[in-house]
């Protein structure tokens, strides 16, 4: 989808996928930045190791703890540093690495988009208190959610989130556990469902999905995973994890570029390569 893009806005860039051991994240940070490289994106389990290692930090980044886009910046001849994307000619005295965080601001848009859910003021329960479903809950709870429900496998971690949002979000309802009533929106941010021979993540025992008005799941391969085809049997709206992949990039994309980035050609070259 970067590829497409930076096509359509006529940029001669190229969008690289790289692996990377956690052990030489910094060094491929310095690599990238030593060869003037417009800018990373960081995945799983880089998002967390890379925010020590940013020379500054976006408020995205310092708000969730976690960068999943690096822009690299020059200093110019004035001290202000600008996005190596737009230098064109300048004398460049220094270079840093600026981190940000997308990911946060693209689930609120696809579940929008896609599920036409307003976050504020809407009960949830999110699934997972890794890395996506701490980003998820923080956000949720800085976008003003009603009430928000969260539930992990290893149940410290769900207790420990719910008491750093009441700490930052005093006004926002959160428990560690499941609703005992009716909500709007179940959020699957564990990675069970990536194989078919996956549990569920939601214990319908204890939560049966009918008491949901929608489910989002982050996984987005395979498309439709056995949570989303059980939530579609019992009339729940049901929307897949694609639309936050597409909108993180997008925003990467313009953070780069300093354009908007051309999101209909994105979601089509995404579609195309990820379902074929
Ligand atoms: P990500 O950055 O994608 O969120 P992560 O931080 O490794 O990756 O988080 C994975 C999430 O999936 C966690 O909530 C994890 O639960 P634990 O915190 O208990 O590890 C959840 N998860 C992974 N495998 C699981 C399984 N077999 N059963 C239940 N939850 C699982």
């Amino acid at each position: 989808m970067q590829n497409a893009a930076l096509a359509a806005l006529a940029l001669n860039w190229c969008y690289l996928a790289c692996e990377v051991h956690p052990d030489d994240l910094g060094a491929a940070i310095a690599g990238a930045k030593a060869m003037k490289f417009i800018g990373l994106n960081l995945t799983v389990p880089h998002k967390l190791l890379a925010v020590p290692m940013c020379d500054a930090l976006d408020e995205t980044a310092k708000m969730f703890g976690a960068v999943n886009t690096i822009r690299f910046e020059g200093k110019i001849s004035s001290g202000e540093w600008i996005p190596l994307g737009n230098i064109h000619g300048d004398e460049i005295s220094e270079i840093r690495s600026h981190g940000f965080n997308t990911d946060a601001e693209a689930i609120v848009q696809s579940i929008q988009e896609d599920l036409r859910i307003q976050i504020r003021g809407a009960k949830v329960l999110v699934l997972g208190a890794g890395g996506a479903g701490r980003v998820a809950a923080l956000k949720f709870a800085q976008e003003g959610v009603k009430k928000l429900f969260l539930v992990n496998r290893t149940e410290s971690k769900a207790e420990q989130l719910t008491l750093e949002i009441q700490r930052l979000f005093p006004h926002v309802e959160v428990k560690a556990g499941y609703p005992n009533a009716d909500i709007d929106l179940v959020v699957n941010a564990t990675s069970l469902g990536l194989k078919p021979e996956d549990a569920s993540p939601l214990d319908e025992n204890l939560f049966p999905l009918g008491r949901t008005r929608a489910v989002y799941d982050m996984i987005y391969r395979p498309a439709e995973t056995p949570l989303l085809k059980r939530a579609k049997t019992v009339g729940c709206h049901v929307s897949n994890g694609l639309g936050m992949l597409l909108y993180q990039g997008a925003r990467a994309l313009a953070i780069w570029t300093g354009k908007p980035a051309p999101v209909e050609l994105m979601r089509e070259a995404l579609q195309k390569n990820i379902y074929g």
